[in-house]
């Protein structure tokens, strides 16, 4: 089969690593793809949201089978697009991807079908939400409706941050259109995990639980950034919280979305917070993770290949998934100054050290002319490692990481280590 992968970062280079050991792939290609992902596929200048031209190049080329990774081509209805031209498609349609794309939707969803959340309102209006706040009382969260990059969350520790975050998205509009709606939050507190699950709009087959480290800094100390370094399994997911989850929250959901006539297709991710009260969804997301599906591929046994076939068929309920029984970990590798302001072009030496014993996903790199890797984003490398135990797969990947070096490469020293 002719596959093309729409993304450019980490979790599309860890997809792409998977899908070229699958038989039945026989051609590979990634829009717009990274100077790492150019070692599993052919890299296709296509841009990533550009919907339109993606199926014309995905049609001219008679492409077979499109995996649309990012969430903004999600959300936009790349799915259905493929679709409406004849070419079958891993990820949800628009009408799914929603979950992701409004808050105040995924909201209305946990509360009509009694999934646990943090109690929430939804506003229109900025001075109901300045009343609410008043109301509260701190700390309490305040969320940008739409997609925001990652950046549409704040957690207010007092009144005055809380209203300030509102006024900021409601009536400057520092998300556009993303934040004329918002959620405020109760704060809830807990360590968070995430759930990956491959759903084929009945079915749900999990993958191994996982944990994203999102602050900058060690010690959960700085701002917010995609994700600097993942673990899985984490130690805190026990066999009893996950029983808990997939009858409280996996089944409800899946469930739920086919109710209301929005069957899932794709990878739904949880993004849960194990609170005193119990695990709660602080999140949904419409695909993996970045950087959760770097080690979560890691221990996938079986073929990726069959499992999006099998989500597009509903056929999952008859596939066996097979999973190490092992641990792994990933490292991010970031430019200095991310997730503000940084510089990109510098080289990046030792990848062929580093790859003896890890495997180093390319999350912003690009090659010149010379065949030389450069930097190209905020988030740079992504050292991956598997082993019997997680501290063997944390210390794997730390050993390799002591090969790379880029200028003001930034790293955290305490992937894994963080939570406990
Ligand atoms: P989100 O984009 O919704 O995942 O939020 C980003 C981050 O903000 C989460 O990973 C949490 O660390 C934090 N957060 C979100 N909602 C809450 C909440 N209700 N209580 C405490 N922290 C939260
Ligand atoms: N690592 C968090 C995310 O992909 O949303």
């Amino acid at each position: 089969m002719k596959v093309l992968v729409v993304g450019s970062g980490g979790r599309e280079h860890a997809i792409c690593w998977k899908l070229a050991q699958s038989p039945k792939v026989s051609e590979l290609y990634c829009a717009p793809g990274n100077g790492g992902i150019a070692q599993e596929a052919q890299c296709v200048d296509v841009k990533a949201t550009d919907i339109d031209g993606m199926v014309a190049w995905a049609k001219a080329h008679s492409i077979d089978f499109v995996v649309v990774a990012p969430d903004d081509p999600l959300a936009m209805g790349m799915v259905d697009a493929m679709e409406q031209s004849g070419i079958p498609t891993f990820g949800p349609r628009k009408n799914a991807a929603i979950i992701e794309a409004s808050k105040a939707f995924s909201k209305d969803l946990m509360k009509k079908y009694h999934i646990p959340t943090a109690q929430s309102e939804t506003f229109t209006e900025l001075q109901s939400a300045l009343s609410y706040i008043e109301a509260q009382g701190a700390p309490i969260v305040v969320k940008a409706d739409g997609l925001a990059l990652g950046k549409g969350v704040v957690v207010a520790a007092t009144v005055e941050e809380a209203k300030q975050a509102a006024t900021e998205m409601m009536a400057d509009k520092k998300f556009g259109q993303s934040g004329v709606t918002i959620v405020i939050e109760e704060f809830m507190t807990g360590p968070e995990i995430t759930v990956l699950a491959f759903v084929d709009g009945e079915h749900i087959s999990l993958m191994p639980a996982s944990q994203d480290h999102k602050r900058a800094y060690n010690g959960n100390k700085g701002p917010n950034t995609g994700g600097m370094g993942a673990v899985s399994p984490p130690p805190q997911y026990t066999l009893e919280i996950a029983k808990q989850c997939m009858e409280e929250i996996f089944l409800p959901t899946v469930a739920a979305l086919r109710s209301e006539g929005r069957p899932f297709q794709g990878v739904l991710y949880f993004g849960l917070m194990l609170t005193p009260q119990g695990p709660r969804v602080v999140e949904y997301n419409a695909r993996f993770g970045d950087p959760e599906c770097q080690v979560v591929l890691s221990l996938l046994d079986s073929d990726l290949m069959d499992i999006f076939l099998a989500c597009r068929e509903s056929t999952l309920d008859k596939l066996d998934i097979r999973w190490k029984d092992q641990a792994a970990c990933v490292v991010v590798l970031a430019s200095g100054g991310y997730p503000m302001d940084y510089q990109k072009g510098y080289p990046i030496f030792g990848l062929g050290d580093a790859s003896y014993s890890s495997m180093v996903f390319h999350a912003g790199t690009r090659l010149d002319e010379a065949g030389r890797y450069l930097t190209n984003g905020g988030r740079v490398l992504g050292v991956t490692s598997v082993a019997p135990t997680l501290e063997e797969a944390i210390d794997l990947s730390y050993c390799s990481t002591e090969y790379i070096h880029f200028k003001d490469m930034h790293l955290r020293t305490d992937i894994g280590h963080a939570f406990s």
